[in-house]
């Protein structure tokens, strides 16, 4: 104790921060972190091993450059003074020490707190000590803060939202930037889907995503060694399908760790983890040992050509194009206006599948047009290249996909623009609008089944037509939606970062009614009918 003091005097807090939240973690976050793999049982050497390993495996030099500590590193009670204490035993040299060491070696310092009066683990939180600790965490030397929310003074949406708004308010008047992860909206998830509205979860995404840097939405991660890893990766993955909406440039959804070491993980389904995270530029926080990785887990995590995916500029999240009972098909845009296509073989046998010009956003027609025919197509596994005839090959086929596997592919910017294409789905029920097969111009919500009449195109003046009917928009008709093909000059929609589909003509919103009737009713504040998910690339009013 006695040292932390002479320290803290010594170390002051020089500088100001003058960068702005929005632009203070432009990229995801890529490094380690303890809870998943080591959870309460943490010591000073997990930190240094786990750096000294990240820096001898190249990992660090590929950009895994964020030590993050969790839950468990202080004593159980306050100092006098009200200040946290970290546990001499744990942490021998202390903090200052820890990360100038972690410093020194090139790695960026994170901590861990609850923003309630105890940690999930029993610790004591942060509650009415705010400031004292946001001071201490600075002066430590730590740039990275992950906000848990157990033990909150009440369970309701606007204390959560109360208590992280102060947080808000006090980094952004730190002299030095903080970057604030904000597990709040994972507490409101699964209490969602427990009864089955999910309107709180998503009101906490979206003040999350005003509030700080990163977000964990949804469920831990499954601990080292029980539990089944796929099942848990899954899980989490499907809730991160549901929120795309609320990723823009210097905001993040965090889906939790990446896993490589958990006994029921197969190589083939860890480097699916890692490439969906990577489709979808989520935060790459591996909890694992990281001095006992295997040559071929280094291999693939440190893959270049899916790490600046991840690291792409845009950070856009891919979103579905397709999916059915074996397959999801992602994609997303580059920068540089390059395509990224991830299909996941969700199955339990291995199987091809082609994903269409169309269904990939682009227009064999517009290539022709410009006399271009040939499309670049690089396997992001292998980093070979294939010229393509978007003339005569029917799109990009991903062959022999191993059960649980993803392949990912990303064609050179083509002469053809880009239309955002894909499902639109009501992200509680997660049923796809569907265009019918048939006489009727109906649209309904169905089960997901990877048909045409369920891949829409959103045309960037807000016209919207599935692959079935080219020439036929959805309209809203006194409040029944169907397609039309006046539709197509005359009914635009735009989407909110509430997740509603609106009818610039009407002001309503599309809905889901009982046994997926279609309509468009008057909008709410987050209803669960009335949440939709759209493809990527979609302008969000609000962002
Ligand atoms: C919660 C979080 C985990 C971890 C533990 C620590 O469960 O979601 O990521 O931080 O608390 O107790």
């Amino acid at each position: 104790m006695v040292n932390q003091l002479v320290m803290a005097a010594a170390a002051g807090l020089a500088g100001s921060s003058a960068v702005a939240p929005e632009t203070l973690l432009p990229l995801p976050p890529m490094g380690f972190n303890n809870w998943a793999r080591f959870t309460t049982n943490i010591s000073e050497a997990i930190f240094v091993d786990a750096a000294k390993a990240m820096a001898e495996t190249g990992l660090l030099a590929a950009g895994y450059n964020r030590i993050n500590l969790d839950d468990a590193w202080s004593t159980m009670d306050r100092a006098a003074n009200g200040s946290m204490v970290w546990d001499d035993a744990k942490f021998p040299k202390g903090f200052y020490w820890l990360t100038e060491h972690l410093k020194s070696m090139g790695f960026l310092p994170g901590i861990y707190t609850d923003a309630g009066r105890r940690s999930c683990g029993g610790y004591p939180g942060a509650l009415d000590y705010e400031q004292i600790d946001l001071d201490d965490f600075t002066r430590w030397g730590f740039e990275y803060l992950k906000m848990d929310g157990c033990n909150m003074p009440g369970r309701g949406e606007a204390v959560y939202r109360s208590i992280y708004g102060r947080w808000n308010k006090m980094l952004r008047a730190a002299e030095k930037p903080m970057i604030f992860s904000n597990s709040a909206p994972a507490y409101f998830s699964g209490r969602g889907l427990a009864t089955n509205n999910l309107t709180n979860w998503y009101l906490a995404m979206g003040w999350a995503q005003k509030f700080g840097q990163l977000a964990r939405h949804s469920a831990d991660i499954v601990n080292y060694p029980s539990g089944n890893a796929w099942a848990s990766m899954q899980f989490n993955y499907n809730q991160h399908v549901r929120l795309a909406r609320y990723q823009i440039p210097g905001f993040f959804n965090d889906p939790d760790f990446l896993l490589v070491d958990h006994p029921s993980f197969s190589l083939e389904e860890k480097k699916s983890q890692f490439a969906l995270w990577c489709a979808f530029s989520a935060p790459l926080i591996l909890s694992t040992e990281m001095s006992a990785l295997k040559r071929e887990e280094i291999a693939y995590l440190t893959n270049k050509h899916l790490l600046a995916v991840n690291q792409d500029r845009l950070v856009q999240q891919a979103t579905l194009v397709s999916r059915d009972g074996a397959w999801d098909v992602l994609s997303k845009s580059l920068e540089n206006g390059d395509r990224v296509i991830a299909v996941l073989n969700k199955g339990s046998t291995s199987g091809s599948i082609t994903v269409s010009w169309d269904r990939i956003g682009l227009s064999p027609d517009a290539l022709l047009a410009a006399e271009q025919v040939l499309v670049s197509v690089q396997d992001l596994w292998t980093g070979e290249s294939v010229d393509l005839l978007a003339t005569e090959s029917r799109g990009v086929t991903a062959e022999n996909v191993p059960s649980h596997g993803t392949a990912v592919f990303r064609l050179k910017k083509s002469a053809s623009a880009v239309t955002p294409t894909g499902l639109i789905f009501n992200t509680r029920s997660m049923k796809c609008l569907t265009d019918q097969d048939g006489e009727s111009t109906q649209v309904r919500f169905a089960t997901c089944n990877g048909s045409d009449g369920q891949t829409w195109r959103v045309r960037s003046d807000g016209h919207i037509h599935s692959l079935l009917r080219r020439n036929e928009c959805l309209v809203d008709v006194e409040g029944e939606m169907s397609t039309d093909r006046a539709g197509c000059q005359s009914n635009a929609w735009r989407y909110e970062t509430s997740g509603n589909l609106i009818h610039g003509g009407s002001g309503r919103c599309l809905t889901e009614g009982a046994d997926g009737r279609a309509t468009a009713a008057a909008c709410g504040i987050e209803r669960n009918e009335q949440v939709v998910g759209l493809p990527i690339g979609v302008t969000v009013v609000g962002n």
